[in-house]
């Protein structure tokens, strides 16, 4: 049994985590199911599960379902997207060995992820691949990558780096983002609404009559194009696939490239999953005053890097809204530091969105506690039984009125 570890950012928090996740709790019928079934059948039982997700309230409240079912736990987050108070409350009150700050960079977040796979996991639970990249691939990680079992990874990104930059698989993994439930409900109305919550909480701006453009029209940028839509701003939709661009003209947005629509775009978000998407170049091209902002899994989306190049000054004007001044006279405003712009300027995904996603979750990770020698390595979707049984489940709670 390894040491109980941990490293937040103040354990005297916690008292407030624990009620941020009473809301949360009470509003995720489909998760406490499963944690009443999990308490009784124990699949976990003397297991260790690994995960990285976001550290936040309604994650907590499905680690209750998974420690109800026998699970030892240790997490970690992403950068920006950490309430500290839920941390603390994950160590202090449930025993959960969490390596997460809301103000962590990018080398302490690989160092965390690092430690939760150093606990030596049965089962791992990842969201952008990095556990996966690391037990993968890395010769150090070589001990813990002979004990998993299988695996799950939540994210469109994830499945791409699983599926493009890892060879050599040793256990199943289950995309959760293959699910039709999660691309449909999480990615285009839970993502499309909270990217849109996130930057009007954090800027306090109206959205109607501002031009805005959405960069990547998948299933995330055909959500938030919609809520964009909805409350009338005009939307312009940039992406490299041809037949999507046509998509988006049958939908009734405007679809350009981007040297065009950049010069006169108030409001700038990236959703590609595929880092590079607003290069230097594209950068010099935005209207003096627009606001840029990240809704992908990574900020690599926006060149950062080059975008520091172009700046003579860059600070802070609001808590999470940085402004650059370029060198071409014009200023920029970056919001959440191009960290997923719903988790790090708002509270992530609605909860009974992530009721669903979580439960997905659960009942895969079951799925491979149980059954993982009969399915063969490497990536694969979430078996239909258990799809159809998160969506009944979850179409009975929202059509029953159950909270
Ligand atoms: N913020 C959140 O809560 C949240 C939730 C779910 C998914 N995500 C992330 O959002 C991102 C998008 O996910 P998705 O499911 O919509 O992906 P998707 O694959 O369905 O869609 C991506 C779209 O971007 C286009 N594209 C790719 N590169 C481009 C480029 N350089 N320029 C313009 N268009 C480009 C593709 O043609 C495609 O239409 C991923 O990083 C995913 O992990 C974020």
């Amino acid at each position: 049994m390894p040491d109980f570890t941990y490293e937040v950012e103040d354990t005297a928090l916690a008292q407030q985590g624990l009620e941020r996740m009473d809301w949360v709790r009470e509003r995720m019928p489909v998760v406490r199911g499963i944690k009443e079934e999990f308490t009784r059948t124990r699949p976990f039982a003397g297991m260790r599960i690994g995960i990285c997700l976001h550290v936040e309230a309604k994650t907590a409240v499905w680690l209750e379902a998974l420690t109800s079912g026998g699970a030892d736990i240790a997490i970690t987050g992403s950068p920006g997207t950490t309430q500290d108070e839920v941390a603390a409350a994950l160590v202090a009150e449930y025993r959960v060995q969490v390596f997460a700050r809301k103000n962590e960079t990018f080398d302490q977040h690989l160092d965390y992820a690092a430690r939760v796979l150093a606990t030596e996991p049965d089962l791992i639970a990842d969201n952008g691949a990095d556990l996966h990249v690391l037990a993968l691939t890395n010769a150090d990680f070589s001990g813990a990558r002979s004990k998993i079992i299988g695996a799950t990874e939540e994210t469109t990104t994830g499945g791409f780096r699983l599926r493009e930059e890892i060879a050599g698989y040793t256990f199943p993994t289950i995309v959760i983002n293959d699910s039709r439930a999660k691309r449909i409900i999480e990615n285009r109305y839970g993502v499309g609404q909270s990217v849109v919550d996130g930057i009007m909480r954090c800027s306090n701006l109206l959205i109607g009559g501002k031009r805005t453009t959405v960069i990547g029209y998948g299933a995330c940028g055909q959500g938030i194009a919609r809520y964009l839509r909805g409350l009338g701003a005009h939307v312009t939709i940039v992406d490299i696939d041809p037949l999507t661009r046509l998509e988006a003209h049958t939908e009734g947005y405007d679809t350009a490239e981007l040297h065009e629509v950049l010069p006169t775009s108030d409001l700038v978000i990236t959703v590609t999953g595929r880092p590079g998407a607003l290069k230097r170049d594209h950068l010099a091209l935005l209207k003096d005053g627009a606001v840029l902002c990240n809704a992908g899994m990574f900020e690599t989306e926006i060149d950062l890097p080059g975008l520091r190049e172009l700046s003579s000054e860059s600070r802070p004007v609001m808590p999470d809204i940085g402004r650059f001044k370029l060198d071409n006279g014009k200023t920029i405003y970056l919001f959440g530091e191009a960290n997923s712009v719903n988790l790090s300027a708002g509270d992530g995904n609605p909860i009974e969105v992530m009721d669903l996603g979580l439960a997905l979750q659960s009942l895969s990770l079951a799925h491979l506690a149980t059954g993982y020698r009969s399915l063969p390595a490497g990536p694969q979707t979430v078996p239909r039984e258990i799809e159809n049984e998160v969506a009944v489940r979850t179409l009975r709670a929202w059509t029953s009125g159950q909270k």
